[in-house]
């Protein structure tokens, strides 16, 4: 489904902007790298990553879920992942300051570590378990297709400082985190969130389970 199709491509693009990111920070506190590019990773991660890709999740996509699929809003997938939204955005707006006024990375490395963390677990969970449990149960409903936005002028304008930064600077690989696929891995499994099954499976699924399993 192209909007779905979208998100996954965004998604990389905004994983590959995060280990920029993070090598960034631990560049500048030695003295490299350019302190200028500080605010474009911001624009990147509020305009593209915030307002563009984020919002059109929550406006877009998880209303689609609840009407089509009767997904709840406030517990479960949706719930947690539109909590992550806010928890990270609120990160942002502590980051913003220090990364506009060119603060020493004593003061940016703790946050950009905890918004990093966030995003690529998030990232995670979506790759792995909303989008293909959405677009396999939108299918089935007969739902092929969901309406979309384009970006504004600023936001593509954002993504692509976003696409340079990630050319101007090396990946990063966090190895305090376990990033993998499906809800095991999730921080929010078994807290807020119980797993495709029951999280995602309609009456009818669990009506076949004693015939799927013989
Ligand atoms: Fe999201
Ligand atoms: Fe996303």
């Amino acid at each position: 489904m192209k909007f779905l199709d979208e998100l996954r491509a965004e998604h990389v693009l905004i994983d590959a902007v995060l280990g920029a990111f993070r090598s960034w920070v631990e560049l500048r506190g030695e003295g490299k790298g350019e302190a200028a590019d500080g605010a474009r990773f911001l624009a990147f991660f509020q305009l593209w990553a915030g307002h563009h890709h984020h919002a059109r999740e929550e406006l877009l996509l998880f209303p689609a879920l609840v009407r089509e699929l009767e997904l709840p809003a406030n517990r479960g997938p949706i719930h947690v992942l539109t909590g992550d939204h806010q928890r990270l955005g609120g990160l942002l707006e502590q980051l913003a300051p220090l990364l506009e006024s060119g603060a020493e990375m004593t003061a940016v490395r703790p946050l950009a570590i905890d918004y990093s963390r966030g995003l690529w677990l998030h990232l995670d969970a979506e790759n792995s378990v909303l989008l293909p449990e959405a677009e396999f149960r939108l299918v089935r409903s007969g739902v092929h297709a969901l309406p979309d936005r384009e970006p504004s002028a600023e936001e593509r304008a954002a993504r692509d400082g976003g696409i340079a930064l990630v050319a101007r600077y090396p990946g990063f690989e966090d190895l305090a985190i376990i990033r993998g696929e499906g809800c095991v891995i999730c921080p929010a499994f078994g807290s807020r969130c119980d797993g495709v099954e029951k999280e995602w499976w309609n009456q009818s699924e669990w009506d076949e389970l004693p015939h799927r399993v013989g």
